[in-house]
């Protein structure tokens, strides 16, 4: 029989009146890829939280290797073999990867830090694990990918056996994505219990064993994932059948709501710099920007928008506002969903009600009853679940603090709706809802501007796509040119080369020459949409050579 490294058993924890986990059984096993699904608010973070021993059970036991244990705190988790890579990651950018790993659990010998020691144990790892990560590499340099490495890393050194990914794909791109689950098969392989969290229930299927859905707090499903289907379990998550919403009527379009012309924007740090010669949005179109997370799709939308200043010019909706804020801006005909939904979006620490009102305000309009029934009705209408508009924004989960957001932009009506990754953490029903909300945006006649690291998602939706990679467009595509090896090779493979390139050649040691099996070509990196194929692939082609060798 197969080892049973951690049983929740009957785990129940409230918050207040909500039953975040409603006596909850979740058996790891040694060796098995475990994935856990559900909407949004289901409780998947609240059961990790409590495996990883950041949050008490108000009922249940946890038992680990046949033992009842009691996790007053991560530390104690992490004593008893559990890791946790957080879905925001928890680095020190200046710091190198090996500083980052040994954090807080660094080798001593006589009480003094041993350099040496720590270099090669996660030196050692590095190598096992078949990364082409540099031990000295400062982690700020690294693509989203590798830093997502380093975390693991982080875990594996603690000597977890038990690893726990919460939603670990979202800011990965395809490749890195093929070479997270080669990595996670492999550590399943030799022994390592894994949960994984996710919204994509196509990498549940690729890469799970087992999968447990939960349903407002509770179990109602647990079963081997070769006798399931994503249909099957989009079902039991949420009761209901999931259509996809596509773009199929064909373009209405108008005068342009949004045009850049010329804007660029200095390099800065690690940064690229930018330099957007030309975006049009019309009204009645969905423009889409595809790229590798870091190569200026942020920055650009940050100028867009007014939250960075850029030289060039901006005009919305025909008003040049390219001296004005982010108000002045607003004012001209802008709605914007940020990417970080946290820090600019949102106010945590403020309710839900004012949230959503935020912006809205009219005369007359001061009135708590009035402002309370139009935050009540936009919950009820975007399905934000939540204990109602005056509990605080910090008590939703992730999915439903997105709808919030999404929610307040969208009743603006604005001419042009700028959103950064829109469905990023947020469930499979709540997806197909803010597509069609979208879609129904786009036929009402206003202008959408869609940044997104999903391309299913671009693909899905966008009348044009352009690819961004070190701070320029590189490539464009038409709606009925859009595809994911299209998108996916035109995006890898200037960025792939830089980003295998900055991991093997770390500015800590400028003077080390990369490794010319992964360097980057330069004919290719000047010509990244024609190039066939990326860096990242060839470092995945090398590691699954590597691994094969290790095998013979
Ligand atoms: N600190 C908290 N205070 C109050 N309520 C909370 C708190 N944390 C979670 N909740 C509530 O518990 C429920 C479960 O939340 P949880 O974050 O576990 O959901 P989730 O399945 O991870 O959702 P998502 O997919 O959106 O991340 C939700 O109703 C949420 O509002
Ligand atoms: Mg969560």
């Amino acid at each position: 029989m197969t080892e049973v490294r951690v049983h929740l058993a009957g785990i129940t924890k409230r918050f207040g009146r909500v039953v975040a986990n409603d006596d909850v059984d979740l058996e790891l096993r040694a060796g098995e890829v475990h994935a856990v699904v559900g909407e949004n608010g289901a409780g998947k973070s609240t059961l990790m939280s409590v495996l990883y021993g950041s949050a008490r059970p108000d009922a249940g036991r946890i038992v680990a290797r046949g033992t009842d244990v009691r996790f007053d705190s991560p530390r104690d988790a992490i004593a008893a073999g559990i890791g946790m890579v957080h879905q925001h990651f928890q680095l020190f950018e200046s710091l190198s990867v090996t500083d980052n790993v040994i954090y807080g659990a660094e080798p001593t010998r006589r009480g003094l830090l041993d350099r040496r020691r720590a270099r090669e144990r996660v030196g050692a790892l590095v190598e096992e694990y078949g990364s082409p990560l540099s031990p000295t590499a400062a982690v700020g340099t690294l693509p989203m990918g590798l830093r997502q490495q380093v975390e693991i890393f982080k875990a594996l050194y603690r000597g977890a056996d038990v690893l726990i990914l919460d939603e670990p794909t979202a800011v990965l791109t395809p490749a890195e994505t093929a070479l997270l689950f080669t990595s996670v098969r492999r550590l399943a392989a030799q022994g390592t219990a894994i949960v994984l969290v996710t919204h994509k229930l196509d990498e549940v299927m690729q890469v799970s064993d087992r999968v447990t859905v939960l349903r407002q707090g509770a179990v109602v499903a647990s079963m081997e994932t070769a006798s399931t289907t994503p249909a099957a379990l989009a079902q039991a998550m949420t009761g209901r059948d999931i259509e996809t919403a596509t773009n199929d009527e064909p373009a209405v379009v108008g005068s342009a709501v949004l045009e850049v012309t010329d804007l660029r924007i200095p390099a800065e740090g690690t940064r690229a710099a930018v330099h957007c010669e030309r975006l049009e949005v019309r009204a009645g179109e969905i423009v889409g920007i595809a790229g590798v997370a870091g190569n200026g799709q942020s920055e650009l939308v940050q100028a867009a928008v007014g939250l960075r200043p850029a030289s060039g010019t901006v005009r919305i909706a025909g008003a040049d506002v390219s001296r004005a804020d982010v108000q002045g801006r607003r004012a001209a005909g802008l709605a914007y969903v940020p990417e970080d939904r946290g820090a600019v979006g949102s106010a945590r620490s403020l309710s839900i009600r004012d949230n959503l009102v935020v912006g809205h305000y009219r005369t007359g309009w001061l009135k708590p009853a009035v402002l309370r029934r139009f935050a009540a009705e936009l919950m009820t209408r975007h399905d934000v679940r939540g204990a109602g508009p005056d509990a605080s924004m910090a008590s939703l989960s992730g999915g439903n603090a997105q709808k919030v957001v999404l929610a307040r932009e969208l009743a603006h009506r604005a001419p042009l709706l700028v959103a950064e990754n829109p469905t990023q953490g947020v469930d499979v029903g709540a997806i197909e809802y803010i597509h069609r909300e979208l879609l129904a945006y786009r036929a009402a006649g206003h202008g959408v501007l869609l940044v997104s690291n999903e391309l299913s998602e671009l693909i899905a939706l966008a009348d044009r796509v352009h690819v961004m990679v070190d701070g320029r467009f590189v490539a464009a595509f038409e709606r009925d040119e859009l595809s994911e090896q299209h998108l996916g090779a035109a995006m890898t493979n200037a960025a792939g080369a830089a980003a295998v390139t900055a991991a093997l050649a770390p500015p800590t040691e400028p003077a080390g020459p990369a490794d010319p099996a992964h360097a980057a070509d330069p004919a290719h990196a000047a010509d990244p949409a024609g190039a066939e194929r990326s860096a990242v692939v060839a470092a995945a082609e090398e590691e699954g050579r590597a691994d094969g060798d290790a095998r013979a």
